[in-house]
């Protein structure tokens, strides 16, 4: 039997989300719900051959075009991205495959069972209809690692640079699948930052001769004195508007923290910018949140 949406999510919930951008559901997984996703993500990793794709590091500055086509391709698939420092000056792995990963995607929501199930829980869409979604569809998902030691810093942005429409819709669901805490490197949040709207995306290059990706302008000015860190526990839903800064610190623990994340965009009378390097496939459109079950 699930939760009633109401009992973790009130009205009360939704006015602090709509003013500070972002809000904690402790509890919304039971434990057993995390692991199993935790489990999920073990077989994957236990499948995944690293030489298939080494060299294959994720960092949103990145420019080599090798690894930028297999990212812009991900859409649709479970690729794997590496840590930058889990890698050597050849490309080889410093640590063993499943501590240097940084992230899983952009599909587990679709592909791997047990994701698909939290995914397309009616305890998500109950949270999807109080936050006044009207035709929701689960754009991307993410598997991130942090792991003990090498999980990198995220430096402050809005989630809507990388999955913008118009007019914004974005919000993320962030899963805790282990307690994130000031050192494993919980999220940390600028509240009401999301009042502030950003021209930043980052997009697919229209021009051939340059990398695959760019951004269209450098990031904002920042102050990190507004920032407030939010340590949650295993099992934690933190909803997080799309438009609101955050940022988490460097691993610098001996503990993972691994969580899931996807994100859900508007559909009804909402337009999905073109330019965003993330773009539906005929293999898989964006998949609409109300009309799939789990
Ligand atoms: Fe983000």
């Amino acid at each position: 039997m699930e939760q009633d949406s109401t009992d973790t999510f009130s009205d009360e919930d939704l006015a602090k989300f709509h003013k500070e951008g972002y809000f904690v559901i402790p509890n919304f997984l039971s434990r057993a719900e995390a692991d199993s996703l935790r489990s999920a993500c073990s077989r994957l990793v236990a499948d995944f051959d690293p030489d298939t794709i080494t060299k294959t590091i994720f960092t949103s500055a990145d420019k080599k075009p090798g690894r930028n086509d297999y990212f812009l391709n991900s859409g649709d698939k479970i690729a794997f991205f590496f840590e930058d420092e889990a890698l050597d000056d050849k490309g080889q792995l410093k640590v063993p495959k499943e501590m240097s990963l940084n992230k899983i995607g952009h599909a587990l929501h679709w592909l791997v069972p047990e994701f698909k199930k939290i995914s397309f829980s009616n305890r998500v869409k109950n949270i999807s209809k109080k936050l006044g979604f009207i035709s929701p569809a689960l754009v991307q998902s993410m598997y991130i690692f942090k792991p003990p030691n090498f999980g990198g810093e995220v430096l402050p942005h809005k989630d809507c640079t990388f999955l913008s429409t118009e007019p914004q819709s974005c919000i993320g669901f962030w899963f805790a699948l282990e307690d994130a805490t000031l050192d494993n490197g919980c999220l940390w949040f600028s509240p009401g930052s999301q009042a502030h709207s950003t021209n930043r995306r980052f997009i697919r290059n229209p021009d051939k001769d340059g990398p695959l990706t760019k951004y269209t302008a450098p990031p904002d000015p920042d102050d990190p004195s507004k920032y407030i860190p939010t340590p949650v526990s295993k099992g934690s839903l933190v909803l997080i508007n799309g438009q609101v800064d955050h940022k988490s610190r460097k691993n610098i623990s001996e503990k993972s923290r691994n969580i899931y994340t996807f994100h859900v965009i508007e559909r009804h009378n909402v337009v999905w910018d073109p330019r965003n390097w993330l773009q539906p496939t005929p293999e898989m459109p964006f998949t609409g949140l109300y009309e799939n079950e789990p």
